[in-house]
């Protein structure tokens, strides 16, 4: 029997017996055979979760439904002690140790928090530390600071944080220096990571002062990076990263440490473990966390409030605009955490073996829905893989309809027994493309009911040819591939990735614009865009349908001013095998500051076949190495690259390339925060052509800052850092001119092939 159909089975007799209650008479609801036999299937369920969970960053439950298991093997125990087996998880941290990196011992156990849901949750929470705290060392709680005493009852200050979704970490400092970093692993033992880690800018690697410490904290990748590589890995046929833990757990478990810096993880640091120093006052009792992490120049988030009590923090749980504000940023929570302010109270709340319990985890609801799948489409992508695609009853998820979505390749559809007609669970978190967490198998039919309008659940088959060509396809490892290289299909791909926005960004020419000039034979490859350009294509688009004057003359401008663009633009826009944006720029930055010279398309090729040249760049994996090569190395690129070079495509690094700043030429430095009438990215980019560097997020040495309409957290950390703030109403655009032109240009959403 498979996990999941296991884990039904038990998630169905816990339903069907919610108590497992001790009757007067000794005796139980259950029998005690029964007990021992759902125990012990309850432990393996919930080991096998576990590994999914901690060593494949696979899920296959949510944690809601991960705690109600736990849960029920905690009551069980409870009630049944003498069964209790020393292979329970509840006698060992959860988490198990990946065996690829050496492992480091914890000093201090890395507990993990109890979650809650609802406002009930917490009270429920509260209540029963206060019944701690009141039964316990009264008298020290009483006076001064957050905790005194009111008519009997203490009061208990609470701080909220936000709940970073990572990956959790421990870093240990010794004097000044960054000396090791472990994952949490089982609690007492995790994978020493520090070579990783150590390619994470955030984190330091001297302090401020010299201290021994260790600190514990969360490792991320940034939304906006996840969505481009799981864009490479949707057009390479990989599962996208579905949530930032699992991306980021799979980045720093990387052996390639320079894979690994490409994923440009970010960390944030929320507690110190031990932490020894005599000189500079940091004493291990009376230290304010947040405080002293900062005063080391650590990495904190600056979000932070205070609940003076429990009615508080629930309107803080349940605040909506603290939920927007989280989801504006560009990495994930998936909740909040709770922890009791004074740390005197935190002393005197003890800790069960497996939590802590002066704080707990406020997790914000799943963002799930149900729905059907119609139908399945293969599209044909400018990769040659043929992707299965999902054509759903169309449904609302976090404020977007969703229509079709990716079922990636027969692996999946395997691993998850999606049939056509299947109703299944579909998950979005943050801006992450939506997929299919689970089928809803309960609800599946195998015969066809026109009465009730039930349709029978349809296997999915790979297809024989080629959608869009009919060539036959091939079968290669888990993929299919339509290897025909004129197949109409993967042609329209490849030109609407090349004129698209990070790559020569021609707005004339839009996605329906490719379909016609595809299907009437006016472009077969990217360089056919140029013979646009000449009067007797002009003439022949001119007589189709919807096809004006004013349109055409505004494609042809388009075109005609694409050919000044960075080279970056070009090397992203041509398709390279695993060459997207960030891959771009490293590449024409290293060859702008090596010694080669290159003006040409032969010096480019050069340089592009040069493999020793491109292993040393800082950033590109092996993957990209291949793949540079590869391309242009075949005889029908260059056929290519040679006429977009004979039509005056730049072909040359230093060409205009202003964006491509450092910190010594750029005038000032400026980080962005919140929604302006234009995109970020935009904003970012004319800025740069305007000699202001950008950084990513706030540092000591940014100099301005440009706040949008309702700030987000980077505000706060931004005056809190003494930077010159610029409000976009009422400053912006004075101060910077040139950000007019781009603001009355409406933005429009980019075009998303899935939904
Ligand atoms: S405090 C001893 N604060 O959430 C308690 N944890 O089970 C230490 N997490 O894996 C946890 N954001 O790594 C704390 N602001 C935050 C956090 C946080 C995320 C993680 C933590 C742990 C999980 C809770």
């Amino acid at each position: 029997m498979s996990l999941s159909e296991e884990t039904k089975k038990i998630q169905w007799f816990i339903k069907a017996h919610p108590q497992i209650t001790s009757l007067p008479n000794g005796q139980v609801n259950l029998n005690k055979k029964d007990v021992s036999a759902l125990y012990v299937r309850l432990i393996d369920c919930i080991v096998d979760h576990n590994h999914l969970y901690y060593v494949e960053n696979k899920p296959i439950i949510s944690d809601k439904e991960y705690d109600e298991l736990f849960d029920y093997l905690k009551r069980i125990e409870e009630h049944f002690p003498q069964i209790i087996s020393s292979n329970s998880p509840t006698q060992w941290l959860v988490g198990q140790i990946s065996g690829w990196f050496a492992q480091a011992k914890h000093k201090v156990k890395l507990a993990s928090l109890e979650n809650t849901y609802n406002a009930q949750d917490i009270r429920e929470w509260d209540e029963r530390i206060h019944k701690i705290v009141e039964g316990h060392k009264v008298p020290e709680l009483v006076g001064a600071g957050s905790g005194h005493k009111v008519e009997n009852q203490i009061k208990i200050t609470y701080r909220v944080e936000p709940k970073f979704d990572g990956l959790s970490v421990e870093l240990i400092y010794e004097k000044w220096k960054f000396v090791q970093a472990i994952t949490r692993g089982d609690g007492l033992v995790g994978d020493d990571i520090t070579s990783n880690v150590k390619t994470i800018k955030s984190i330091p690697h001297d302090l401020e002062f010299p201290v021994d410490v260790r600190v514990r904290g969360e490792i991320m990748m940034p939304k906006s990076v996840r969505k481009e590589l799981n864009k490479e890995r949707e057009e390479d046929g990989e599962i996208p990263f579905a949530n930032t833990r699992n991306a980021a757990a799979g980045s720093i478990k990387l052996l390639d440490s320079r894979e690994a810096a490409r994923r440009k993880l970010v960390c944030f640091v929320y507690d110190i473990l031990l932490v020894q120093s005599t000189k500079y006052k940091v004493q291990s009792t009376k230290y304010k966390v947040q405080s002293t992490l900062e005063s080391l120049w650590l990495p904190v988030f600056p979000w932070v409030k205070i609940g003076k009590n429990i009615d508080e923090v629930v309107a803080l749980c349940e605040d909506e605009k603290v939920k927007k504000m989280l989801e504006g940023e560009d990495i994930d929570f998936d909740g909040l955490v709770i922890k009791v302010e004074s740390l005197d109270q935190r002393q005197s709340i003890w800790s069960t073996d497996h939590h802590p319990r002066w704080a707990v985890a406020y997790k914000f609801p799943a963002q799930v829905v149900a729905t059907q799948v119609n139908s399945v489409d293969f599209q044909v992508g400018r990769t040659w893989i043929i992707t299965p695609v999902a054509n759903l009853e169309p449904v609302e998820l976090s404020w977007v309809t969703i229509k079709r979505v990716s079922l990636h390749n027969w692996d999946f559809i395997k691993s998850k027994d999606i049939h056509a007609h299947d109703r299944v669970r579909l998950q979005r978190s943050g801006e992450v493309i939506p997929y299919i967490v689970s089928v809803i198998k309960d609800r599946r039919s195998k015969v066809e009911s026109s009465k009730s309008k039930v349709q029978g659940v349809v296997k999915i088959h790979p297809p024989k040819v080629c959608p869009s060509c009919g060539e036959r396809v091939v079968h290669e490892d888990i993929h299919y591939y339509c290897r025909n290289p004129f197949c109409p299909a993967q042609v329209k791909e490849k030109i609407v990735h090349f004129v698209s926005k990070n790559c020569m960004d021609i707005e004339g020419i839009g996605d329906s614009t490719v379909d016609v000039f595809v299907d009437q034979w006016l472009l077969k490859n990217v360089a056919d865009i140029y013979l646009l350009l000449e009067s007797k294509y002009v003439m022949q688009i001119a007589k189709l349908p919807w096809f004006g004057d004013k349109k055409i003359t505004e494609m042809v401008h388009q075109i005609w001013e694409s050919k000044k663009k960075p080279l970056w633009r070009l090397l992203n826009g041509l398709g390279i095998p695993h060459v997207g944006k960030k891959t771009a720029l490293d590449l024409v930055k290293a060859v702008t500051s090596s010694e080669y010279k290159v003006t040409s398309l032969d010096d480019l090729t050069k340089i592009m076949s040069n493999e020793e040249f491109l292993t040393g760049i800082y950033g590109i994996g092996e993957k990209s190495v291949e793949g540079i090569g590869r391309f242009f190395g075949d005889r029908e690129n260059k056929k290519i690259l040679q006429r977009l070079e004979h039509v005056g495509v730049n072909f040359d690094p230093s060409k205009y390339a202003e964006w491509m700043l450092d910190a010594e030429h750029a005038k000032w430095s400026f980080s962005i925060t919140w929604t302006f009438p234009a995109s970020r990215e935009t904003i970012t980019q004319e800025m740069q052509k305007n000699w202001y560097l950008f950084h990513d997020s706030p540092t000591k040495t940014t100099n301005l800052m440009l706040v949008g309409e309702d700030p987000g957290s980077k505000k706060a950390k931004a005056e809190s850092l003494g930077l010159k703030m610029y409000e976009w109403r009422d400053v912006v655009l004075k101060e910077f001119p040139f950000l007019k032109n781009i603001v009355s240009e409406s933005v429009k959403p980019k075009s998303q092939s899935l939904f």
